[in-house]
């Protein structure tokens, strides 16, 4: 995975099920809020966080969040944080493409980009939480796992009986640790 000049920027062709275009990969700037609830609301899978939250993520952790854009336009996202307790630790927090796009290697690029720039700040280690039914997500975490020849762990993290209202539990995935810059 390229993507390592000054401004992280990673330019590919998108060779999907989507239509053609010039793939773009790069940190996300505020105007990409709207785009990234879109997405997210349109996936029909992923929690809807408040479209303010997505504008404020995109001002204060767009450096630990990806877009992807074809042609200009986004087409999927990544947002994530460094957990607060283990800096060595990247939390990945949504990861969605736009359903015309699916299928073409654009979540995996998104993911192999964002590792590549935290990486390079230190990071070792990758956490995300993932719910029994969603295939597609642990097929996307295991590939990335795989791909960068480092191990993946589950486990229970927030059991359903936590959640106030009817949400699966969420299982913790950790993948790491991915070698150094
Ligand atoms: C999950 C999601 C982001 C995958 O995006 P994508 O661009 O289609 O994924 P990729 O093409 O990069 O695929 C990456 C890997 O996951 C696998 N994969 C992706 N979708 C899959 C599916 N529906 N079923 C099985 N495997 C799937 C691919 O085969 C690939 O693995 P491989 O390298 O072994 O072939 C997309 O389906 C999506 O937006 N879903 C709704 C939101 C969601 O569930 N997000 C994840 C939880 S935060």
């Amino acid at each position: 995975m390229t993507g390592d000049k000054p401004s992280h920027k990673h330019e590919d062709r998108n060779g999907g099920s989507g239509s053609a275009g010039r793939l773009e990969i790069d940190a996300p700037v505020v105007a990409d809020g709207p785009e990234l609830y879109r997405i997210t609301r349109d996936s029909a899978v992923l929690d809807v966080n408040s479209s303010y939250a997505y504008l404020l993520w995109c001002r204060d952790f767009s450096q630990t969040s990806a877009v992807a854009r074809v042609d200009g336009a986004v087409v999927g996202f990544v947002t994530g944080f460094i957990r607060p307790d283990a800096p060595d630790t990247l939390v990945v927090w949504q990861v969605a493409v736009d359903a015309s796009q699916r299928g073409g290697g654009v979540a995996g690029k998104l993911l192999n980009h964002l590792v590549d720039r935290v990486v390079a700040r230190g990071v070792r280690f990758l956490e995300t939480t993932i719910t029994p039914d969603n295939t597609a997500s642990i097929k996307l975490f295991s590939a990335l796992a795989r791909d960068r020849a480092a191990e993946i762990h589950s486990s229970e993290l927030f059991t359903a009986d936590l959640f106030p209202d009817s949400h699966l539990g969420e299982d913790l995935y950790r993948i790491g640790p991915f070698d150094a810059a």
